[in-house]
């Protein structure tokens, strides 16, 4: 597990995208795993700065992404659908039949987990997966005492997923879905490469659990401590309560081509 601290969540977002950029240079048709949520805006949007600025190329990339809301349509200005056109496909050069994100409206959602799930592996699986972290310690939609070997599947929204969720509805908590539709832990560590992001105060908690406690479905994104290719990367808020960040920024002193 790699451990970046960033000076300011600009930083966390450029690092990110460098990081994304590598990704597509090396295998150009590479396939993404794409995350919501404030925390990745920045990266979105430094990755459309490079795609405008520096032809950086998407024409062969496929996309996942982790979750959607239930019974909310590609329309809503809440959906996860509507979120990732307007803050990155509509920017960026990738074609609309390489986007894949699950659906809120399917009226068959058995059906569509194992289409979503058997699309990853034909597309060839996901090379290098982007993660927030809820303030729960979740990633994706696996709240709290979700399976670690969980797959894509419906779940129940934990409270206080809902209540940081609501800022962004108009009702407030009373207008946030109860149901998402969510890749599973299982699916996500099953990613050649995964990048998990976090800045602010609010996610400090969640970030020391995640990587310096046990391995816990309390936590879900304590599971990526089973995985070989994690990096996070987290703002000084974020990192404020690790109890080994001077070992993390003493390492990155120490690695000549750290990001
Ligand atoms: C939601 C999403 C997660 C995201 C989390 C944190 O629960 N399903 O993928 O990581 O919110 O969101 P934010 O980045 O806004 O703090």
């Amino acid at each position: 597990m790699e451990i970046i601290v960033s000076d300011s969540v600009e930083e966390m977002s450029r690092t990110a995208a460098r990081l994304v950029a590598r990704t597509l240079n090396s295998k150009p048709n590479a396939v993404l795993g794409l995350a919501t949520g404030s925390t990745p805006l920045g990266l979105y949007k430094e990755l459309v700065r490079m795609h405008q600025e520096e032809g950086l190329d998407f024409s062969q990339v496929t996309t996942f992404n982790l979750d959607e809301y239930v019974g909310l349509t590609r329309k809503h200005p809440q959906s996860y659908h509507y979120f990732m056109h307007e803050n990155l496909f509509q920017h960026i050069n990738i074609p609309k039949q390489n986007i894949y994100i699950p659906s809120g409206t399917t009226d068959n959602y058995e059906a569509f987990c194992s289409w979503y799930e058997q699309r990853i592996v034909e597309c060839g699986g996901i090379d290098l997966q982007i993660l927030g972290i809820g303030s729960d310690g979740h990633i994706a939609f696996n709240e709290p005492t979700s399976s670690l070997g969980s797959r894509t599947r419906i779940k129940t929204l934990a409270k206080q997923t809902i209540d940081d969720n609501a800022r962004f509805f108009d009702d407030l908590a009373e207008d946030v879905p109860v149901y998402a539709i969510t890749m599973g832990v299982g699916t996500i560590l099953e990613a050649e490469k995964i990048l998990l992001l976090a800045n602010g105060a609010s996610k400090a908690k969640a970030v020391a659990q995640a990587i310096e406690g046990p391995v816990t479905s309390m936590i879900t994104a304590s599971a990526l401590q089973l995985h070989p290719d994690v990096m996070y990367i987290v703002d000084r808020p974020a990192a404020s309560a690790l109890t080994m960040s001077d070992y993390y920024e003493w390492i990155q002193t120490k690695m000549p081509d750290a990001p």
